[in-house]
């Protein structure tokens, strides 16, 4: 079966130091791929490129050497249509759902700003607000509220639920629930496996937490020392 999305060699290097070039390599010839309706957890100590990695893979970074495919295609030659499907097929989730929100925005703005980022009709926007509020088990009445007003945990909803409307196909999760309690933890992890399950997405978590990646991962990845191991 042909990966959502693959990489292939992938590999970093970082140049620091201002007048004295120096380069450290953060890891090499990575490959991984990522399977509809299956998880793919990534683990390793901190400072070894997960998140480095998780960014090269959802094309908000560039890899120093190697290739990310969507759909078979290098996301470096893709234009116009196949572009804009790669955008919003292949999403990532941040640590910090606070963070990730807007503080001065009601939450009912938050989510009208991708509706109208998607140039979806205004009548449409109450059904579909509803609709993804409901997805990730949220009512109506946290609409009005800000990112202030609400748990992290609820948050956390949020940001997912506003990340569905543009109906992607692969998440990216980096450390999703790490800031969370862990009662909210596990609720958000069955959440994700729920949503996993009706919508056939496929998932990169990065976590520290063996539990986390034991509970939800199909395939395990550590990465460590610059290359990867499989578990
Ligand atoms: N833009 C950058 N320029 C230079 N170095 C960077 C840059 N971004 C990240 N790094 C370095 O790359 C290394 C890996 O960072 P990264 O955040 O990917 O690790 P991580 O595995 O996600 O760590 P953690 O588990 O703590 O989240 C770090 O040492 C970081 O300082
Ligand atoms: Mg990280």
């Amino acid at each position: 079966m042909l990966a959502l999305l693959a990489g292939k060699d992938l590999g970093k290097i970082y140049e620091s130091g201002l007048i004295f070039k120096k380069q450290s390599l953060l890891f090499r010839d990575i490959s991984l791929e990522i399977e509809e309706g299956k998880t793919l957890g990534l683990m390793g100590p901190s400072g070894t490129g997960k998140t480095t990695l998780g960014l090269i893979m959802a094309g908000l970074e560039r890899p120093t050497s190697g290739h990310v495919c969507h759909r078979g295609k290098d996301i470096e030659d893709l234009k116009g249509k196949e572009l804009i499907a790669f955008r919003r097929q292949v999403q990532m989730v941040f640590q910090d759902p606070q963070g990730s929100l807007n503080p001065r925005k009601s939450i009912e703005r938050s989510i009208h700003e991708v509706l109208n980022l998607l140039s979806i009709p205004r009548r449409e926007w109450q059904e579909r607000t509803k609709d993804a509020l409901e997805k990730v088990g949220l009512s109506e009445e946290l609409l009005c509220r800000y990112p202030g007003q609400i748990s992290g945990g609820q948050c956390q909803r949020v940001a997912l639920g506003r990340v569905l409307l543009l109906r992607p196909k692969v998440m990216i999760l980096d450390e999703p629930t790490s800031a969370l309690d862990i009662s909210v933890q596990a609720q958000i992890l069955n959440l994700l496996k729920d949503l996993q399950r009706d919508m056939g997405l496929g998932y990169l978590l990065i976590s520290h937490q063996p539990e986390v990646i034991g509970f939800m991962a199909h395939e395990k990845m550590i990465l460590k020392d610059g290359i990867s191991y499989s578990k």
